[in-house]
């Protein structure tokens, strides 16, 4: 069950790239193009996940855009709050900074730094008392999908969540599915693949949450300037979530266009 009146979002993962004066020169060139051709952002809530030590000053560069685009941080302590916790930093500390938005799960998290689902809820609840909103990140591997196990592994990581969520707090949730056979690898799900995932998502996400119907669900996976139209087409995918291809301003652009002008 689709709902078209759902505002895409296109969020830009930069994971740990690129060196600071290429940052820059990244932020510089997407204001251009949105200076030259707005994106009107009632059509496509537009994000950017850079390194955790350059979070505030890509936020400070992105004041003057031609529209809000949001900074998202990539991760937050398993910890809330302050305290004796040497390297992390928490969900109260990005949002004294003014973040607003974390990613959670990523695959990338879950399986080279050992963020387990115990870890993960941790992050997901501490972030959401603060009120971030969270982009959490679901999908299998090759090895899963070929054994006919999808769906059943990317619905339960979203249940895995639902004992540390509270009613209301879906609303602050935003989904990404990121088959981890297409990250990073030029191999993305077909759009037919990806929509078919993203309904199940849909309908697990209704039963958990009245919300469910109205909640974004983000595909991600080799997302690039060239396959976004047909992604965007789909009904149930309600975004990007866009790693190497957002290292380019202008890819990125025509990523977040092609979202902007589907819905
Ligand atoms: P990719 O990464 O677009 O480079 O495949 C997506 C992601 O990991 O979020």
């Amino acid at each position: 069950m689709s709902n078209s009146t759902i505002t895409p979002w296109v969020v830009g993962n930069w994971k740990m790239n690129p060196m600071h004066a290429n940052a820059f020169q990244l932020i510089q060139e997407f204001k251009q193009l949105l200076e030259h051709e707005n994106i009107a952002p009632e059509q496509c809530h537009i994000g950017v996940a850079p390194t955790t030590i350059a979070l505030t000053s890509i936020q400070a560069q992105l004041k003057d855009a031609a529209r809000t685009v949001y900074t998202v941080a990539q991760d937050l302590s398993r910890v809330a709050g302050t305290g004796a916790y040497t390297g992390e930093v928490s969900a109260e500390l990005l949002k004294d900074s003014g973040i607003e938005f974390a990613l959670v799960g990523h695959s990338e998290r879950r399986e080279l730094f050992g963020d387990h689902v115990e870890i993960l809820k941790e992050k997901l609840h501490h972030a959401l008392n603060a009120g971030l909103t969270v982009i959490y990140c679901v999908g299998e591997s090759l090895d899963q999908r070929e054994q006919g196990l999808a769906d059943q592994v990317v619905l339960q990581q979203i249940c895995d969540i639902a004992a540390v969520v509270q009613a209301e707090q879906w609303q602050n949730i935003v989904i990404a599915y990121e088959p981890i056979w297409a990250i990073g690898t030029g191999k993305t799900a077909s759009p037919e693949d990806a929509q078919a995932m993203h309904a199940k998502i849909r309908e697990g996400l209704t039963q958990i949450t009245s919300y469910g119907a109205n909640m974004a669900i983000l595909y991600g996976g080799s997302v690039k300037a060239e396959n976004a139209v047909e992604l965007a087409a789909c009904p149930d995918i309600n975004g990007a979530l866009v790693g190497g291809a957002s290292l380019n301003a202008q890819s990125f652009y025509q990523i977040a266009k092609a979202f902007a002008q589907s819905k």
